[in-house]
């Protein structure tokens, strides 16, 4: 594995299902109960603003009472030690990676302590509860909204991952289903550029048959395991 350069990382829900932070999909998933596109579209969010704005308010509250697991604490090593390029993007809207000490990362689907204002666009971050009709702090409007990506919106920095797929030599999934694109795509732009590819995951994800290699179990087992190979101790 040490004859790398350039690694990229994936991380979905799995990554932080060890922390206590609910998976999307499965059993116990998050969408349980409730149809996705009841609360994570643009029309739902115009249609029912509180029950969209509630279902992130909860989420949001959640992240005081869970921790950065082994898998978060051992890609934070990863990218304090590695030498080469690395980025860390993430799908996931919770604060365990940065929290866990990663700084090469890129929140591509929003983050949770962040709100985003529908009239001026900017992002401001954001700890509480974010009513409806909440006043955005740089130009005043009544338009502040949870600052997720929802279905059919554009997830961020995308330019800056395609860059990073491209100059990849490892492309490395952990914790995700392979059932939301662009992200389940990226796997196959790695391979196109000429990337090995590693999926570490609980079971097969639906894009298993792109990866090279493929090991199956938690993440905070094989991650501190797979980092430790990585830097060769
Ligand atoms: P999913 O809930 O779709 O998939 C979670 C994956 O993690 C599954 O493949 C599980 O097998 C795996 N898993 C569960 N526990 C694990 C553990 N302890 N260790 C390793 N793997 C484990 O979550 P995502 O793939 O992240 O988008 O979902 C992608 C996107 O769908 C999310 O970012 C979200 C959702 O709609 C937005 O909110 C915009």
């Amino acid at each position: 594995m040490a004859d790398f350069s350039n690694i990229v990382i994936l991380t979905g829900a799995g990554v932080s299902a060890e922390s206590g932070v609910a998976t999307f999909r499965g059993p116990g998933g998050l969408w349980e109960g409730q149809r996705v596109e009841d609360v994570c579209t643009p029309q739902a969010l115009d249609r029912q603003p509180e029950l969209v704005h509630r279902f992130y308010d909860e989420r949001r509250a959640k992240l005081a009472s869970v921790q950065p697991n082994a898998a978060h604490h051992a890609l934070a090593r990863l990218d304090a030690e590695w030498p080469g390029d690395l980025l860390l993007v993430t799908q996931n809207v919770d604060d365990l990676h940065e929290r866990a000490g990663s700084t090469r990362l890129v929140h591509m689907h929003g983050e949770l302590k962040s709100a985003l204002c529908a009239a001026c666009g900017i992002r401001t971050a954001w700890a509480d509860s974010l009513p409806p009709e909440t006043e955005c702090p740089h130009c005043g409007t009544l338009a502040l909204r949870p600052d997720i990506v929802f279905f059919g919106e554009m997830p961020y920095q995308m330019g800056r991952i395609e860059q990073a797929l491209s100059r990849a030599d490892l492309f490395v999934s952990i914790g995700t289903s392979g059932a939301v694109y662009p992200a389940a795509g990226f796997v196959q732009t790695a391979r196109y550029h000429g990337a090995k590819t590693l999926e570490l995951n609980l079971d097969p994800s639906e894009g298993s048959l792109w990866f090279g290699e493929s090991r199956m179990g938690p993440a905070g087992t094989l991650v501190p395991a797979w980092v430790a190979e990585m830097l060769g101790r």
